[in-house]
């Protein structure tokens, strides 16, 4: 396979940075498309952490070529941190293996002030972004006010638009929202030193990938966030402001339909969800708080603590079948150690009907009750596994009861942070 994709199959942090990372060691081209800094990627690579948030998970290897497509929302002064930080940490030291595409959305500071202040007003009914501006710049997109990477080819036509724009979003922050407003001098100054150490990234990378595909490159497309924050196909209105499935990659990328070879989706053996908006089968006491702890499920974003809950084969079903779903990653199965029984949640239950399907009115996932299994816990550590007959008979068991569940084979699982903690039962760009 030439052409691959790596989803999240739940709400986001699902593992998808460390599996990309995993796979970029075959590929020639990593590619963002869909997201902004909302997204936070981990990936640890001989004992050192990163935290990606617009730089493709290609990053860490030599050589390779990241690619942020044209459907993300990128904030420049988020970009050029990252960057920076990757330099100092001797990564992407030639400007030539970052392609970011002119036709991809800005962030600006009054994006991110009307998110926070949104959020603030909406109270005990906030979505609980991340605060970083994302839906307010899709909305720009949206309404075709938003400015674009390629405005800054031309520096005084793109400062007349931000004025425009910093005009009028003063008014709704002051006005509306009765928040402070943004200074247009000091993001006009901003953007100028952006534009100094940016254009030379800026190209038209849809067609910089259409030569890459022709020239039988390895291009593997990093998804953000997962199919249940997804704008359409998630828990709206709790979910992010983009489309996060395979179906974006195309608009996201400006590849064309029929050119991917094969979706990986990654879900975590157990569900965690930030923010706010129906959990089916969250969990709460103490051994949601264990698990947090061994699991270490604190947004990599935001800081916060991610909500926990069983795995969820409804769910998972319905990312499967959304995105094509060739294989799944499961991931974090070490974290599952020592608990017992385990629970997995095969369907649900509403007014005394059975849903095998996510029901169709989505307000009604809050209302659910999930249908259980429970199946026998191990108490041995798995982390040094690296084949399936390493694990304990009850983890065999469970992986195997989860794939049979979500009608899906496994490609991997994960027993640890770090890259080579995985067990690799296909990988998709194997000759
Ligand atoms: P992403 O947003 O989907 O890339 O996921 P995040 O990086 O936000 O969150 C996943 C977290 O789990 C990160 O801290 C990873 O280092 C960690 N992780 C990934 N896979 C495994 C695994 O198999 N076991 C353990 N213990 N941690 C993992
Ligand atoms: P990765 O790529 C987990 C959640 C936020 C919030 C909602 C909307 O690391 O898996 P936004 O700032 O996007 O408007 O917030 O979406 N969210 C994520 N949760 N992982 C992510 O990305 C997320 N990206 C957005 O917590 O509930
Ligand atoms: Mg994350």
């Amino acid at each position: 396979m030439n052409t691959v994709a790596v989803v999240g199959a739940q709400w986001g942090d699902e593992g998808k940075g460390k599996i990309v990372d995993l796979l970029a060691a075959d590929a020639d081209v990593v590619v963002r498309f869909q997201g902004g800094n909302n997204a936070a990627h981990t990936l640890v690579v001989d004992g050192e952490k990163f935290v990606l948030r617009l730089v493709p998970a290609g990053a860490l290897h030599q050589g390779k070529i990241c690619v942020i497509g044209n459907g993300t929302v990128v904030d420049p002064l988020a970009l050029l941190e990252e960057i920076g930080d990757l330099k100092r940490r001797g990564r992407l030291r030639d400007d030539s293996l970052l392609k970011l595409s002119s036709a991809a959305q800005m962030v600006m500071p009054y994006h991110r002030a009307i998110d926070r202040a949104r959020e603030a007003r909406l109270g005990q009914n906030a979505i609980g972004t991340t605060g970083f501006g994302i839906g307010p710049a899709y909305e720009d997109k949206a309404a075709r006010a938003g400015l674009r990477f390629d405005d800054l080819f031309d520096f005084n036509s793109f400062r007349e638009k931000l004025e425009r724009n910093i005009r009028d979003r003063n008014a709704y922050l002051k006005t509306i929202l009765k928040a402070k407003s943004v200074s247009s001098a000091e993001i006009i100054q901003q953007m100028r030193k952006v534009r100094t150490r940016l254009m030379r990234y800026i190209c038209d990378t849809s067609a910089f990938l259409h030569a890459a595909m022709a020239d039988g490159k390895r291009v593997l497309f990093e998804g953000a966030h997962g199919v249940m924050l997804d704008i359409d196909h998630g828990t709206y209105p709790f979910v992010t402001s983009s489309n996060c499935g395979a179906g974006a990659i195309f608009s996201g990328a400006g590849i064309a339909p029929g050119s991917l070879d094969a979706v990986l989706g990654i879900s975590k053996a157990y569900s965690t969800r930030v923010g706010a908006g129906p959990f089916p089968t969250e969990i709460s006491g103490r051994l949601a708080d264990a698990m947090r702890e061994e699991g270490n499920e604190f947004g990599s974003a935001t800081g916060r603590p991610r909500r926990l809950g069983w795995f969820d084969a409804v769910l998972t079903r319905h990312a499967i079948r959304l995105n094509g779903i060739w294989r799944l990653a499961l991931t974090k199965l070490d974290v599952l150690t020592g608990i017992d029984p385990l629970k997995v949640c095969v369907a649900y239950q509403f007014r005394g009907k059975r849903f095998d399907q996510l029901p169709p009115n989505r307000q009604m996932l809050s209302k659910v009750k999930p249908v259980y299994e429970s199946l026998p816990g191990w108490t041995e550590r798995i982390g040094a596994a690296r084949s399936v007959n390493d694990l304990p008979e009850n983890a065999r068991r469970y992986i195997d009861r989860l794939a049979e569940v979500c009608a899906v084979r496994l490609a991997m699982v994960g027993v640890g942070a770090a890259r080579d903690a995985t067990i690799i039962l296909e990988n998709p760009f194997a000759p």
